[in-house]
């Protein structure tokens, strides 16, 4: 059965295994989610890598910064021993990695450029290609905190999905996320109403929100909640409370 909602598994099904990791990226799918949600950095040498942080500390048994590490380093890692014993043999996942789990179907993918806290020189570029090069350009959101790289994304290929991310509370942010240039809006939960909502639909925006922080886990928010508020989509950790039987 079809999902209501579009449904991104958030750093994968992070609710059930550990975030941004193949086996998260697998159960998303394979929990019916229409996609999964991603965060990139590059390595020390360019390498497109997947993780959330930019140090390594929280999900690896590694510490310091990605950008400090080659990726024959980074792949050394255990990112999934933190989580539970049967994902210690889990690795921080390329960029094309992740990719190659939806060539070929339907599924989405929503790459965050992690490039907030640090500016990653020339990470725009290097998505964009690793995208065409794997021919999954219509499956693929681009998004970033840093609004400047998504300028930078409609600079290089104004055909690509774009959506911006924010955490607060925006003034009539249909009239921002427009001037960008991006096609969605990815806003905190907490930020937006339904008259927000029909003001961004007015505007031909998508509005896929996310859960801030801790937010999730206290909320049980229903699938319900979420279709009256309008939305389009949810970034969720738990897939089994949004997704279709
Ligand atoms: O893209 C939605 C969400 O991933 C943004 O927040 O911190 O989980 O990357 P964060
Ligand atoms: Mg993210």
């Amino acid at each position: 059965m079809e999902n209501e909602l579009v449904i991104f598994g958030h750093r994968g099904y992070s609710g059930v295994a550990p975030e941004n990791t193949m086996a998260a990226f697998e159960k998303a799918l394979k929990a019916g989610a229409d996609g999964f949600e991603l965060d990139v950095h590059l390595t020390k040498e360019g390498e497109l890598v997947v993780c959330h942080d930019e140090l390594l500390d929280r999900t690896t048994n590694g510490t310091g910064l990605i950008m400090d590490k080659t990726l024959a380093e980074l792949k050394q890692l255990d990112a999934g021993g933190w989580y539970g014993e049967a994902y210690r043999n889990q690795s921080i996942p390329t960029l094309r990695e992740a990719l190659q789990l939806v060539v070929g179907k339907k599924s989405l993918v929503n790459i965050e450029l992690k490039n907030s806290l640090i500016w990653y020189e020339g990470i725009e570029e290097k998505v964009i290609q690793m995208i065409h090069e794997m021919n999954v350009q219509d499956q693929i959101i681009l998004s970033s905190f840093n609004h400047n790289s998504i300028l930078r994304v409609k600079q290089l290929d104004n055909t690509l999905q774009t959506g911006v991310l924010y955490s607060c509370v925006l003034v009539e942010p249909w009239e921002y996320v427009s001037r960008i240039g991006a096609s969605s809006v990815h806003p905190s939960l907490l930020s937006i109403n339904r008259e927000i909502v029909d003001k961004c639909h007015e505007n031909g925006l998508k509005v896929y929100p996310f859960f801030d922080g801790g937010y999730e886990e206290m909320s049980h928010v229903t699938k319900e909640e979420l279709m009256a508020l309008g939305v389009d989509g949810i970034f969720t950790n738990y897939i089994h409370r949004y997704a279709s039987e």
